[in-house]
This record gives C-alpha cells, structure tokens and sequence, in this order.
C-alpha cells in the first residue's frame, strides 16, 4: 500500500510519515522544500530504518504530479502541502488562494485520472472563526477569519461537491487544533523561519537564548488567568490520527470530518509553567498588548474521533513541553 504525502518533508507531514512507516505502510513523498529542509529525510531514514521515496515538485505542477502517480501505486493521498502563516495570508491573499486551492486541485485532479480514491485532507480549527461555544463540535458554523483559514474551508467545500459527484471517494477531513512537541528521539521537529509566530517555537526559542523574553499577547481574555486558551495536541498524537483516518477510509466511509484535538483547553500562562517545570528552566515574558485577530479561548470537542476513529490524543502538556525542548536542544539551529 502506497500513500502518497504531499507535503511530507514539513512538521505535521514528517511526523505523520514516521508513523505510517512505522504501522507498515509505503511512503512516497511529494515536496517542494519551499518551507522544508531535505534533511528531513534522513532524520526519517534515522528513525523507521526508511527512506521513503521522494520527489522534489511543485504539486500544482500538474505533469510533475502526473509522473509521480504513473511510477507509483498510490493508493491513498494525505495532503499537506500548503501554505500556513495566518499573518502572511492577510497581507498576500492571492498568494495563499492560488497556492493552497491551486495545489489542492492538481493533486485531486490526478487522483481522478488515476482512480485513487482515498483521501485525507490537512485542515485547521480555524475554519471555525469566532466559534459559538468555547468548546467545538465538528458541526459548528464555518466562518474564518483570515485568508489561510479560508482556503482551508474553500477546499472543505471542493471535496463536498467531489464526494457528492463521485460516491466512491473517501474523504477525511481532518480539523487539527494546536500542534506542538516533537519526536521523543530529538530528531524531528518543528522549524520555523525566522521569527517564530507560535507560541511554542517561540517559548524554546527564549530557552535556548535566542529570543530575549516571550511576549504574550494580551492578559485581559475573558479566561481564568486573562491569557488566550487554545487547544494543545502532541504532533505525534496528531500524525496517529491520520493512520486512524486512513484505517476509516479503507472501510469506504465516504466523506468524514473529525476534530483532532485532546479536548482540554490550556492558557498561556499554563504552557509558560508547565514548560519551566517540565525543562526546569525559566521562561522570562512580558505582557504586550492583544494580537490582532486573536480568540479568547477555545478547544475541541473530540469526541467523534475518538469514538468513529478509535483515536485518542495519549500524551500530556509536560511531554509536550519536553519534547519540545529535546527537539529545540538538539538542533539549535533546526535541520541546518
Ligand atoms: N501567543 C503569545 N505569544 C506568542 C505567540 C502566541 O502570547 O509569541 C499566544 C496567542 O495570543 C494565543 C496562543 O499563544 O493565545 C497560541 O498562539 P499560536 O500563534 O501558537 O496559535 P494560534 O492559536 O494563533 O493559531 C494556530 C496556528 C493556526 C491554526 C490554529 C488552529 O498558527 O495556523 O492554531 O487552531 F489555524
């Protein structure tokens, strides 16, 4: 079984190959390194004992695409490969509509022509904009609030229409929350450049003297400490969450929608503390004003994954922390 990973070279993506080497499964590999490190690759080989296959393209590229489903027996597509700074997305949105909808597209496209009929789609709680209760069920409204959020629910309503037209498709959206941590083995993990616009990249970064101090947007939220509460998942538990995707799939399920988040919602502050606890070292921060855009507070519901998936986000915050950490003292300066 071949499972083409668009994206695969990228944080979410390298962490999700891992996993599905790691449960026996072949992995082609499709990136166009614009946002990723090829070493990569070998932190993967390192890991599983594989390399998966690669190829370095471009996945709007639709005659590049098209060689790679002619060589390969692809059964099922997980598509990652996008663009994803929030911030970015509102000062160039066409950059982000023609990118993520463009590349989304081709590789559907070719998946029709080849009769590939599995697929599992990288979305983001931020579909949801202001949601309606701090904690989310999968039927919430969609309304986002910025254009990265957008395209993700643009292609939300593509893979509706697909699914409608052609009754044989699978398709699993996958809502993520917060991802962090990384690999327990200190050899895959998030790297950002530049400046790191989330929290956590931004907190190990403070740690290992690069940033100065943290500064946390805003403490006047309607939440217990005044700090935003999001919902923080283990990279990991998230890359288990597509295998378990890909499982509902080979039942012929249609199109499904799940939440992959652990339910608990958790403030700034608390990442702050449980971060010095778990590393034992401190986190020096200042309170800035509110990022624009920003929400008070939400989590997931995970209730439909957990029971439709048989999936369940298994590792704590202070593992999350610690890994983190682990990643970020390994490889001061990332994959470079
Ligand atoms: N925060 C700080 N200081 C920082 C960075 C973040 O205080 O330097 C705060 C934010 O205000 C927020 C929380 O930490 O309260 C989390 O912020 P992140 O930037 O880490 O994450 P967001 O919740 O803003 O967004 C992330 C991804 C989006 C994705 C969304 C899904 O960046 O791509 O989660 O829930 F859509």
């Amino acid at each position: 079984m071949s499972i083409l990973v668009t994206g695969g070279v990228g944080y979410i993506g390298s962490h999700t190959a891992v996993a599905l080497i790691n449960a026996g499964y072949e992995v082609v590999i499709a990136d166009d390194l614009s946002n990723s490190k090829q070493e990569v690759l070998n932190r993967i080989k390192h890991i599983t004992g594989q390399c998966p296959k690669f190829y370095r393209i471009d996945v709007c590229d639709l005659t590049a695409l098209d060689q790679v489903f002619r060589n390969e027996a692809i059964d099922s597509v997980i598509h990652f490969a996008g663009y994803k700074a929030v911030g970015e997305s509102m000062s160039d949105p066409l950059k982000y509509y023609r990118n993520n909808l463009d590349s989304a597209i081709s590789v559907l496209e070719t998946m029709q022509k080849y009769n590939v009929i599995n697929f599992v789609f990288s979305s983001s709680a931020t579909v949801y904009g202001i949601p309606k209760t701090a904690k989310i069920k999968e039927d919430f409204p969609i309304h986002p609030a910025n254009c990265y959020g957008k395209t993700k629910a643009m292609i939300e309503e593509i893979l509706i229409d697909i699914a409608s037209a052609n009754p044989k498709m699978n398709i699993a959206i996958l809502r993520y929350f917060n991802p962090i941590g990384a690999h327990p083995s200190g050899l895959m993990g998030e790297d950002p450049n530049g400046i790191p616009n989330n929290l956590m990249p931004y907190i190990t970064q403070v740690a290992i003297g690069k940033q100065k101090e943290l500064h946390v947007f805003g403490n006047d939220y309607q939440t217990k400490d005044g700090t935003g509460v999001r919902d923080y998942i283990h990279v990991c538990d998230l890359a288990n969450g597509h295998l378990a995707a890909l499982k509902k799939l080979e039942t012929g399920c249609g199109l499904v929608t799940y939440n992959l988040g652990t339910g608990t919602g958790y403030s700034v502050m608390d990442i702050i503390e449980t971060f010095e606890k778990a590393n034992h070292i401190p986190i020096p921060y200042v309170i800035d004003p509110r990022r624009p855009g920003d929400i008070d507070e939400y989590y997931s519901d995970p209730q439909k994954a957990n029971e439709e998936l048989h999936w369940k986000a298994t590792r704590t915050l202070i593992d999350m922390c610690a890994d983190s950490w682990n990643w970020q003292m390994n490889n001061p300066n990332g994959y470079v």
